[in-house]
């Protein structure tokens, strides 16, 4: 038996990112899931893997599927075959894991399972579908990446009180707050930590981040941004977080959090503090994650090795556990936006996040 799998087509060559080819049917090992693929979502680190030359011609693409499990390793517990779930990997780096494929292995610690009555199995219509809660596969397909990151900043990195009372008089700073991972970073501020939410986003954007939880936007565009933000703030930022994470907002989440007195910032992009003009008198936490050190193994990425300890897996797994089953039943996912079916989509869906041709959207399609 085979599967058929969107592969890294060598972008250099080829000019596009995926190509479609048969592959041998995958195997799991004792401690993974088989999952049959129903849809796929696209992510920047998709693209990364193919431009940066990350990945490699052949390797598997994609981070973010759902689907139906089919097989269970032997020592997996908590998931049945039948059930519905949400995967992410590290995909876009072998030529056995990745989204992108007909069937996909999961790794169970960054895998959501669903109440089958939570997904309706209706096909979402190609064109934009409103954000909403998760009640379809292309939904399931599209927090699941943003969730296994928003978990590990604000459990591990940040280390939020699950005390809501704690953080009553304390600020989270999302800059980017119409990035996916923004969109998720507001809710989990809010509905699980209680924090009080400043977020920055295009203007257009502003209502719906409200509408997700946030107590002020300003628009990133804005010459003020900056004065604005840290009026609004009057001090209160504890935790700030750069979910865009270039050198500019690097260094404008830095300034915006001027004024409080202990602050963490943690970047998506592996920057260095070097690169700031920073103010020696004032007391910031930096700190980077790579959201694929949830799955407890070594990534190699951007020259470096990345790996989560102990406790930084404990933290994250107590995250995933505990909140999370809950949490996925209320969350709202960013706007979907629905291609063609057909793992030829893969290259389109690519492509628009690429070009940058997302705002507060999704890029989702069906194999
Ligand atoms: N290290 C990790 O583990 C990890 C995990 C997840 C993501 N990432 C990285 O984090 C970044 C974001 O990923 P994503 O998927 O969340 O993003 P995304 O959804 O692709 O981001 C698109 C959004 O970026 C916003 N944006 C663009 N420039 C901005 C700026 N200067 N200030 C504020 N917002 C801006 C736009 O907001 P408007 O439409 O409002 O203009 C747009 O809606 C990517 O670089 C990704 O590779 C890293």
């Amino acid at each position: 038996m085979s599967t058929n799998q969107a592969v890294l087509s060598g972008i250099l060559e080829s000019g596009k990112f995926t190509k479609v080819i048969q592959r041998p049917f995958p195997v799991i090992d004792d401690d993974q899931i088989l999952v049959k693929a129903v849809a796929f979502a696209a992510n920047p680190t998709d693209w990364k893997h193919a431009v940066y030359q990350i990945g490699h011609e052949g390797d598997i693409a994609g981070s973010d599927a759902s689907g139906i499990v089919e097989q269970v390793g032997k020592n997996v517990k908590g998931f049945e075959v039948g059930d519905i779930v949400s995967s992410f990997m590290h995909g876009n780096f072998s030529t056995t894991r990745g989204a992108f494929s007909q069937h996909f292995i999961a790794d169970p610690v960054t895998t959501i399972r669903y109440d089958k009555t939570q997904i309706k199995n209706t096909q979402l219509p190609v064109g934009v579908t409103p954000s909403g809660t998760v009640d379809t596969f292309e939904g399931a397909a599209s927090v699941t990446l943003s969730l296994t990151t928003v978990a590990f900043t604000f459990a591990d990195s940040f280390k939020v009180s699950y005390d809501k009372s704690k953080n009553a008089n304390k600020t989270v700073l999302i800059w980017g707050g119409a990035t996916s991972t923004g969109i998720i970073a507001i809710q989990v501020a809010k509905e699980i930590y209680g924090l009080n939410v400043i977020a920055t986003a295009s203007k257009k954007n502003h209502e719906f981040l409200l509408s997700l939880g946030a107590d002020q936007v300003f628009d990133y565009n804005d010459s003020n941004v900056i004065e604005d933000v840290k009026k609004a703030a009057n001090g209160s930022i504890a935790y700030a977080y750069d979910t865009v994470s270039s050198e500019e907002t690097f260094q404008q989440t830095y300034d915006a959090t001027e004024g409080s007195p202990d602050v963490i910032l943690e970047n998506l992009m592996n920057l260095s503090e070097d690169l700031l003009k920073l103010d020696s008198s004032r007391k910031v936490t930096f700190s980077k994650l790579l959201a694929y050190v949830a799955d407890g193994r070594t990534h190699h990425v951007f020259g470096h090795d990345f790996v989560a300890t102990p406790e930084s897996l404990k933290n994250y797994n107590q995250f995933w556990n505990d909140i999370v089953p809950d949490l996925i039943k209320t969350i709202k996912t960013p706007n979907l936006k629905v291609l063609e079916s057909g793992l030829e989509s893969a290259n389109e869906a690519l492509a628009l996040v690429y070009e940058n041709r997302v705002s507060a959207q999704k890029v989702v399609f069906r194999p």
